[in-house]
């Protein structure tokens, strides 16, 4: 096959992204970032992990019908059930893919127990059962960095005869440098017979920091598929991020002559949903989409700025959809005024949601004499939805120097309010202990962050929290200008999110309690 300059962007932030510990995501969640990856042309979108649970099946078998343009793959370990489950969920693409993958690395190898005979049987079998289901067979040996190059190569022969279509090969403990990288594909490439028939894919952890540079340096070597997730979420340090490789090979294009398709316009609103519902929020200097990407603070920065913007900038912020900088809101502006803005944002609400932006809209414009596109960007994605179990009705706290600290709260529960005071450490900590004496629960607090949308005392400040509960973990989120409501919102929200975990959960249920080692 002769390697066009053309580079596939497969996006894993619904499988790898998702996988990560807290960053589950709701079923409505899934499909509306599935949505959105078709949307700004993402090639292949990796959906989920089928076998995992009866949430990630309905997830994948849903997207897949829902899916426009882009190719939609599941996840399989290698064995037949596994690989069943997956087509039954994909199926239903215009365009399906199975992807399976089977640890090679000596550390993976022993896992299963299966000698280099053994799992070379094994792939064989499994990929040729996955070919007879569907045309389009992704393989992956896991942990393929640090497998002996020898083996590499012979297990990708067997993967190429046996009918996969793309082999990818995962730095999955993110290990490799550029220039291995590069060397790794080129190797597999030149030497592998049938070689050239398939595209060979390169996924990259962020371990070392290096996943972006080892991304493309794979390119360099031949591949021709980047697997990425959007803010590189994803285990651990992450997956390579989706808007650096996407961006790099765009602006660099004079030493890097690769295209995609992605219209890179839409990052930046894909970027803040996807902070949003996994609850991992972007850092502020994260190349391409952090709140710093584009911000210029020094003087001489400035004043190179203001003369020539190249000076200081080597892609415009309106390339990765940040729009300009326009005036802000104020109490007086009216509802077209706030449509006008949102849709500047990229926000396309329905009437019944926009009456309900405007309505917190008016609220924060009473306390704040100006409302920035951030704050407008916080009250949108506000988690909150109408059938919430546990609602906030009213929050009072006393502080002091001489504590403890004070919180009298009413909480609406399943439709009736009920009223508390509860004392702590700290007027969130008096705050969180309402909400555990009128609603009590075992889930734990992982991690309670606060930040502020914008500059000034009177900014908004975003919370998040994550909650973990017999295994499951929820994000809540929540903004206001009082950083205790704020809290207490983030922390009901998360719970919200927890009591409906809890009803959807069957065994198993949880993605992570499926082990990559029941091979
Ligand atoms: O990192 C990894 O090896 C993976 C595989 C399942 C492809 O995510
Ligand atoms: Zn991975």
């Amino acid at each position: 096959m002769t390697k066009s300059n053309e580079v596939l962007i497969f996006d894993t932030t619904l499988r790898d992204g998702e996988q990560s510990p807290g960053a589950t995501m709701t079923h409505d969640e899934k499909l509306e970032i599935a949505e959105m990856l078709d949307d700004m042309g993402v090639d292949i979108i990796e959906a989920g992990f089928p076998i995992a649970s009866e949430g990630d099946f309905q997830a994948v078998s849903e997207i897949a019908k829902l899916a426009k343009s882009a190719t939609i793959c599941g996840l399989s370990r290698a064995n037949y059930k596994d690989i069943d489950r997956c087509w039954e969920a994909v199926k239903h693409a215009k365009s399906p893919r199975i992807h399976t993958f089977i640890g090679t690395s000596p550390l993976h190898r022993a896992i299963p127990n299966l000698d280099m005979d053994e799992m070379a049987e094994r792939i064989h079998d499994t990929v040729t059962h996955a070919r007879n289901l569907c045309d389009n067979v992704q393989w992956s040996p896991m942990d393929a960095t640090r497998t002996e190059w020898d083996y590499l190569c012979r297990v990708v022969e067997i993967a190429i005869k046996a009918g996969a279509t793309t082999i990818n090969i995962p730095d999955t403990v993110g290990y490799t440098a550029p220039i291995e990288s590069a060397d790794l594909i080129r190797n597999l490439i030149s030497t592998v017979p049938g070689a050239d028939d398939v595209i060979f894919a390169t996924h990259c952890h962020n371990d070392l920091g290096m996943a972006t540079a080892n991304s493309l340096a794979a390119v360099e070597g031949g591949a021709r598929q980047i697997e990425c997730t959007i803010n590189g979420l994803g285990e651990r340090a992450g997956n390579t991020a989706l808007e650096e490789v996407v961006m790099a090979l765009k602006v660099r294009g004079d030493i890097m002559p690769y295209t995609t398709k992605i219209d890179t316009r839409k990052i930046m609103n894909i970027s803040r949903r996807v902070a949003t519902v996994s609850g991992f929020a972007v850092q502020f200097n994260k190349a391409i989409v952090g709140k710093n990407a584009f911000a210029h603070e020094s003087g001489i920065h400035q004043d190179g700025m203001l003369k020539n913007r190249e000076t200081f900038e080597v892609m415009k912020p309106e390339d990765v959809g940040l729009a300009g900088t326009s005036l802000p809101l104020g109490k007086h502006s009216g509802r077209a005024a706030l449509r006008a803005k949102l849709n500047e944002l990229g926000f396309d609400l329905a009437d019944n949601q926009l009456n309900d932006v405007f309505v917190r809209f008016k609220d924060l414009a009473d306390r704040k004499k100006e409302v920035f596109d951030d704050d407008l960007m916080a009250l949108v994605t506000q988690n909150d939805a109408e059938d919430d179990r546990l609602k906030l009705k009213s929050l009072r706290v006393v502080c002091g120097t001489d504590g403890p600290q004070k919180a009298d709260m009413v909480m609406e529960v399943d439709g009736a309010d009920v009223e508390t005071s509860a004392t702590g450490d700290g007027p969130v900590d008096a705050t969180f202990n309402a909400v555990k004496a009128i609603f009590s629960h075992g889930a734990r607090l992982q991690i309670y962050q606060v930040s502020a949308v914008t500059e000034g005392t009177d900014a908004q400040a975003t919370v998040s929290v994550r909650m973990e509960e017999e295994g499951r973990i929820a994000t809540g989120q929540s903004a206001d200008t009082d950083t205790v409501v704020a809290s207490a919102k983030a922390y009901i929200n998360a719970l919200n999110r927890l009591l409906v975990r809890r009803e959807q959960s069957e065994p198993g249920y949880d993605v992570k309690g499926v082990s990559y080692k029941d091979v």
